[in-house]
C-alpha cells in the first residue's frame, strides 16, 4: 500500500525464504487476499521490489519495518502462551549489524508489551556507532478485507519517544489517509493497544457464542438477540455474528499472549479472565460437533458429512487456527466419513493441518489416526460433489458460493433426512426447509 500510494518512495520487502521471495515475484502470490496481485503487478519492478538480499535492503534504507512472525512458545517458560520472540531479536540483531547513520525502526509484527526495550536495547548496543529510533506501528487489517482496511483504516497507531521520528511515519500515512486517523501514542500504549484490540474482538465473539448455547437452549434466535443489542450504539452491530468458533492466526494466539503477560506481572485473575475467551471458543467448536452427533441419532460411525469450507474464514486461504480442523478431527474420530470441500484450500493443505492436530505428543499419528486420515477423509473439487451420498452436510466458512448452491439437486443426492447444520447462519432455513431438509443454525433450538 506504501508503494502504491507513494511512487517516490522505495519499498523493499527481504526475506531469508528464497522460496516466499520467488512467489512473489510470480504470479501466483503467497497468499489469497482480494486486490493484492493487482497492486503487487502495478508497482513491482518500479518502486517495489521483493528480494533476499536482506543486508543490502538494510543499508539502503532509511525506515525499516519488522514483520516477522511471533508464534506462540511451543517449549520453554511461557510454552503454549508466551510469543516466541526470536524472529523479531534476530531481526533487531541483523539491523544493528549492518547498520551506519540513523535509521527509524518500526515494529509492525505483533509483539508482547515492552518488547520495543528488548529491541532497543539490542540495538543500542550492538551496533557499530549508527543510531535508532524505535516506533511501534501495529497492524490492524483483517485477512480477506486486508487492501480496503490499509486503504481506509478506522485508525493507524503510531506509538514512539521521538517525536521527529514519529513525524516521519506519520507524513507516509498522511499521503492517503485523514491526519485525524493517524493517532500517536507512547510506544507501550501503542504496543499493548493491538494486543488488546484482538482481545476485545474475540471476546465479542466469544460473548455471543456463549449465548448462542443459550439460544438453542430457549427457543430464542441467536440472530435475533444479536440484531436486538447491537442496535444500541454502545455496543454496535460489527462483530457479534454466531459462529462455529473464531479462527486465525491472530486471536488466540494474541489473547495467550495477554494471559501469559498478566500472569508474568502477577495478576492472575486478569489472566483467568481473558482465558475464558479462547476456552468458550474451544467449547463452541465441540459444542457443534456434539449437536451433530445428537443430531444423527447419536451417532455418526460410518455416516458421510460432506464438510463445507475449511479456511479460517471466507475470501482468505488461512486455514491457520480454523474451527474447521478441530470439527474435523473430532468428527473422524466419531469415525465420520468426511467428504470436504473449499474453494481456496488445497488437499494438501487440509491433510496436512488434519495430520498436525491428530498427531500424538510424540509427533507421530497412532495406527488408528493414520487409518482415519487414509480411509475416512475425502477431499471434494466442488460443494455439489462434496455432498454425493452424504447424510449431513456442514457450513464451517461462510463463502458467497455456499448460498447459490443447487440445494434442489443436492437434495436428491443426499440420504434421507438429509441436515444441514450451518455453522455460520449463512444460509435461509426456510428455504432449506422447502427442499426437505432438514436445518439447525447456530444458537437457533430445534
Ligand atoms: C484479526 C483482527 O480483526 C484484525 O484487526 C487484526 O489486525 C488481525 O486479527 C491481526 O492481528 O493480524 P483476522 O484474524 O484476519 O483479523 O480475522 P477476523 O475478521 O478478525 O476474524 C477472526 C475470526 O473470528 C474468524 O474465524 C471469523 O470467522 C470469526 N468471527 C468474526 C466470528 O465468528 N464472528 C464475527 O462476528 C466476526
Amino acid at each position: 500500500m506504501i508503494a502504491k500510494q507513494c511512487p517516490d518512495i522505495d519499498v523493499k520487502v527481504v526475506d531469508i525464504n528464497p522460496t516466499r521471495i520467488a512467489q512473489w515475484n510470480s504470479r501466483e502470490l503467497p497468499v489469497y487476499e482480494p486486490g493484492l496481485y493487482e497492486i503487487v503487478a502495478d508497482r513491482r519492478g518500479k518502486n517495489l521490489h521483493f528480494s533476499t538480499e536482506v543486508d543490502q535492503a538494510i543499508s539502503a534504507a532509511d525506515m525499516v519495518f519488522i514483520s516477522v512472525n511471533t508464534p506462540t512458545k511451543t517449549f520453554g517458560t511461557g510454552a503454549g502462551k508466551a510469543a516466541n520472540l526470536e524472529y523479531v531479536e534476530k531481526c533487531a540483531r541483523q539491523i544493528a549489524r549492518v547498520s551506519t547513520g540513523h535509521k527509524i525502526v518500526v515494529e509492525k509484527s505483533t509483539l508482547p508489551v515492552r518488547t520495543a526495550e528488548a529491541v532497543k536495547t539490542i540495538l543500542s548496543n550492538t551496533g557499530d556507532g549508527a543510531t535508532f529510533d524505535v516506533l511501534s506501528n501495529p497492524e490492524f487489517l483483517a485477512e480477506g478485507t486486508a487492501i480496503d482496511d490499509l486503504l481506509n483504516p478506522d485508525r493507524v497507531l503510531i506509538g514512539g519517544e521521538n517525536p521527529t521520528a514519529i513525524h516521519a511515519l506519520v507524513e507516509v500515512y498522511a499521503r492517503w489517509i485523514p491526519r485525524e486517523k493517524l493517532l500517536t501514542t507512547n510506544l507501550w500504549s501503542s504496543e499493548l493497544s493491538k494486543l488488546t484490540a484482538n482481545a476485545f474482538l474475540a471476546q465479542r465473539v466469544s460473548s455471543i457464542n456463549a449465548i448462542s448455547a443459550l439460544c438453542e437452549v430457549t427457543e430464542a434466535d441467536v440472530d435475533e438477540v444479536a440484531a436486538a443489542i447491537g442496535t444500541d450504539s454502545r455496543i454496535g452491530p460489527k462483530f457479534l455474528r454466531a459462529s462455529v468458533g473464531f479462527g486465525g492466526s491472530c486471536f488466540q494466539k494474541d489473547i495467550l499472549n495477554l494471559v501469559y503477560l498478566c500472569e508474568y506481572f502477577g495478576l492472575p485473575e486478569v489472566a483467568a479472565y481473558w482465558e475464558q475467551v479462547v476456552k468458550m471458543n474451544d467449547y463452541q467448536k465441540r459444542r457443534f460437533v456434539q449437536r451433530i452427533v445428537r443430531t444423527l441419532f447419536n451417532t455418526v460411525s460410518d455416516k458421510k458429512i460432506a464438510v463445507w469450507g475449511f479456511a479460517f474464514k471466507k475470501d482468505t486461504n488461512d486455514t491457520r487456527e480454523s474451527a474447521a480442523i478441530y470439527i474435523c478431527r473430532d468428527l473422524l474420530e466419531e469415525r465420520a466419513k468426511i467428504t470436504i470441500y473449499d474453494p481456496k484450500v488445497s488437499e494438501a493443505q487440509i491433510r496436512h493441518e488434519l495430520e498436525l492436530v491428530m498427531q500424538g505428543p510424540d509427533g507421530r499419528l497412532s495406527p488408528v489416526s493414520e487409518r482415519l486420515l487414509a480411509e475416512n477423509l475425502h477431499v471434494a473439487a466442488s460443494a455439489e460433489s462434496a455432498a454425493h451420498q452424504a447424510h449431513a452436510i456442514a457450513v464451517l466458512t461462510e463463502w458467497d458460493e455456499f448460498k447459490t448452491a443447487n440445494f434442489s439437486a443436492i437434495y436428491d443426492q443426499m440420504h434421507k433426512p438429509a441436515f444441514v447444520f450451518d455453522g455460520r447462519n449463512l444460509l435461509k432455513k426456510n428455504q432449506l426447509s422447502q427442499f426437505g431438509f432438514q436445518y439447525q443454525g447456530i444458537g437457533v433450538s430445534g
